[in-house]
C-alpha cells in the first residue's frame, strides 16, 4: 500500500485539505492509501485543521474530523512514499530537514503533479472564504492525476526486487510498474517524466543481476497473449507478447504441433527478453525464428518495429543488449514456425541418445533436453543463479593455437575463421568448481553457473571480476559477462 505524506508550514490548511482530499478520492476510487499530513513547523501542533478549512472541505464531500496537526519528524522520509511539499519555502525546510539522509526525496506536489500552471499552493490563512476554494481547485486537480497514475499504471513504491530476479538479489526499486497494455505504458512514461526519474525495463529477470538500489522506474510489460497472424501449409508465424514465460511458450507451439523451439525447453524467462540476449541452447539460437520484433521507443513513445536484420542478432547478443538497452520497451515478438518436423541433433549428447531412438519427435527432443538441462543446470528457485555467467569466448585462429599448444586437451568448436572455447572448460581447469568467493559459489556440477548464497549486485560482480582475472592470468582469455546489469 503506498504511503503519502503532505506537507505544509502550520499543517492546519492547506496540508490537511491534500490528506483530506486524496484519501476521500482514494476511498471513492477503491485505492487503498494511507495518507497523512504535518508541518515543517511546530506552532500548531495537536490541534484540529483551521475551521474555515474544514468547512470548505466539508461541503465538497471531505471529511477533516480526527485529524490534529503535528511536526514533520525525520523519519517520515522513510515511513513514506512520497513526500510533498505544498509550496517552495515547505520544500526547502524538507531537503534541510532530510539533509543526505536514508528515504525518499520530497518533492513539490503541484510541479508535479498540477496542471494548470501553477506549481505552489497559496497559503489562504490571511485571506477570504475565495482563498479556501482555491487550494481545493488546485488540490482536487493534482489529486486526481496523482491517483491516476498510481491507479493505472499499477505503480508500487520501494519495492524489492528479490522475488523477480533468479539470483536472488535484495535491491529495491524506487519505483516498480507493471504495464498491461499500451496505455499503461504511457501513463508509466508520464509518471517517470513528471517523477524526473529514468526508466528501466525488466523481463522474467532471469538474465540479470541487480548492481545496486534502481533509483528510477523499473518497467514490467506483462501482456501474455499469443496470436496466429499468418498461416500456411509449411508454417505458421506467431505473434508472441512479451510477458509470455518463453518455457510455456516452447510447450504451447509443441501441443499446437509447430516446431523450432524444442531444443530451447526449460529456459527461463520472458518471451520478450528472449531476443535481447539471442537465447540459445544445444545447437539452436532464438534468432531463427524471429521475424520481427515489436515495441515502443521509450524517449518519443512511438511504436516501431525492428526486422531480424535489423535486430543485429550474435552468439547471446542483439542491438536491444547495446544502442537500444534501456530506449526501448519490447511489448511482442513475431515468430515463424514449421509445421514439419526437422530436430536438431548437433548437440553431442542429444545425438548420441538419437542413435538408440531413431526418427524422435520434437515432444520427446524436448523432453530430453528438460532432462539434460535439469540434470546439468541447477534450478534457480533452489540454486539462485542467472544460468551461464560468462560467454564462450571466440579466439583467433593464434589465439586458439597458442592456447591449444599450452593445454593439448583444450576442446574448441570451428565458428567461421575462429574458435569457440568453453568458458566452463577454463573454470574447470582452474580448479574453480565449488570454490565460494564470498558468498558467491561456483557451480560444482556446471562452473559457468554462479550460485548466490544471500549475496547483493556488489558481491556477485566481485566473484564475477575474481573468476575473470584469474583466467585472464592463466590464459589470456577475457571472459565476457553475459547477463545484464541494471542499473
Ligand atoms: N565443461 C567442462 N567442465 C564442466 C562442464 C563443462 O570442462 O564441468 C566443458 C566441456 O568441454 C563441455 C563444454 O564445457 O563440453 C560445454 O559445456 P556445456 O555443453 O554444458 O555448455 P556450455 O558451453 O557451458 C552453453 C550455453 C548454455 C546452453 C548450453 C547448451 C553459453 C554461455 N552457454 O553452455 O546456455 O544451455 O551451451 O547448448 O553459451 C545460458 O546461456 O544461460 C545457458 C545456460
Amino acid at each position: 500500500m503506498q504511503r503519502i505524506l503532505f506537507v505544509c508550514l502550520g499543517n492546519i490548511c492547506r496540508s490537511p485539505t491534500a490528506e483530506a482530499v486524496l484519501r476521500g478520492m482514494a476511498l471513492r476510487e477503491g485505492v487503498q492509501l494511507v495518507v497523512d499530513s504535518a508541518g515543517t513547523a511546530a506552532y500548531h501542533a495537536g490541534e484540529s485543521p483551521d475551521p474555515r478549512t474544514c468547512s470548505s472541505a466539508a461541503q465538497r464531500g471531505y471529511d477533516m474530523q480526527g485529524q490534529f496537526a503535528r511536526q514533520v519528524r525525520v523519519e517520515d522520509f522513510r515511513d513514506f512514499d512520497f513526500v510533498f511539499a505544498m509550496d517552495r519555502q515547505n520544500l526547502l525546510e524538507l531537503q534541510k530537514l532530510k539533509a543526505g539522509q536514508a528515504g525518499v526525496n520530497p518533492e513539490l506536489f503541484l510541479q508535479v503533479y498540477g496542471g494548470m500552471g501553477i506549481n505552489e499552493v497559496p497559503d489562504p490563512y490571511y485571506g477570504g472564504q475565495w482563498g479556501f476554494e482555491n487550494v481545493l481547485d488546485l488540490l482536487e486537480d493534482a489529486c486526481a492525476r496523482f491517483l491516476k497514475a498510481l491507479k493505472m499504471a499499477n505503480i508500487t513504491a520501494n519495492k524489492s526486487l528479490l522475488e523477480m530476479n533468479t539470483l536472488a538479489i535484495n535491491a529495491n526499486a524506487r519505483y516498480l510498474a507493471e504495464a498491461e497494455c499500451m496505455t499503461d505504458v504511457h501513463e508509466i512514461m508520464a509518471f517517470a517524466k513528471r517523477e524526473s526519474l529514468p526508466l528501466f525495463v525488466m523481463g522474467g529477470g532471469s538474465n540479470l543481476i541487480l548492481a545496486d538500489e534502481i533509483q528510477g522506474v523499473v518497467l514490467r510489460y506483462v501482456a501474455q497473449q499469443v496470436q496466429v497472424l499468418k498461416e500456411d501449409d509449411l508454417s505458421v508465424v506467431i505473434r508472441v507478447d512479451a510477458g509470455v514465460m518463453w518455457h510455456q511458450l516452447v510447450m504451447h507451439t509443441l501441443a499446437a504441433n509447430w516446431y523450432g523451439l524444442e531444443n530451447l525447453a526449460l529456459i527461463p524467462g520472458t518471451a520478450g527478453a528472449a531476443p535481447v540476449q539471442n537465447i540459445g541452447a544445444y545447437g539452436v539460437e532464438v534468432e531463427s525464428f524471429i521475424e520481427l520484433v515489436e515495441g515502443l521507443d521509450l524517449l518519443t513513445g512511438e511504436l516501431r518495429t525492428y526486422s531480424h536484420d535489423e535486430c543485429k542478432f550474435a552468439y547471446r547478443d542483439s542491438i536491444f543488449k547495446h544502442a537500444l538497452r534501456d530506449k526501448f520497451l519490447i511489448t511482442a515478438v513475431q515468430m515463424r514456425l514449421s509445421k514439419s518436423a526437422a530436430p536438431v541433433l548437433s548437440y553431442a549428447p542429444l545425438a548420441d541418445r538419437a542413435k538408440t531412438v531413431p526418427g524422435v519427435s520434437p515432444v520427446e527432443l524436448a523432453q530430453w533436453v528438460i532432462e539434460l538441462r535439469s540434470s546439468k543446470l541447477p534450478d534457480p528457485a533452489v540454486l539462485p543463479n542467472a544460468g551461464s555467467f560468462f560467454k564462450n569466448p571466440v579466439l583467433t585462429q593464434d589465439q586458439y593455437q597458442d592456447l591449444k599448444t599450452r593445454f593439448p586437451d583444450l576442446p574448441a568448436y570451428p565458428s567461421g575463421e575462429a574458435y569457440k572455447v568453453p568458458a566452463a572448460w577454463l573454470i574447470d581447469r582452474m580448479g574453480l568448481k565449488g570454490e565460494r568467493i564470498g558468498l558467491v559459489e561456483v557451480n560444482r556440477l556446471q562452473p559457468l553457473v554462479l550460485i548466490n548464497h544471500g549475496g547483493n549486485g556488489a558481491d556477485v560482480l566481485h566473484a564475477a571480476h575474481e573468476i575473470q582475472r584469474k583466467i585472464l592470468q592463466q590464459f589470456s582469455v577475457e571472459l565476457e559477462i553475459e547477463p545484464q546489469t541494471l542499473p
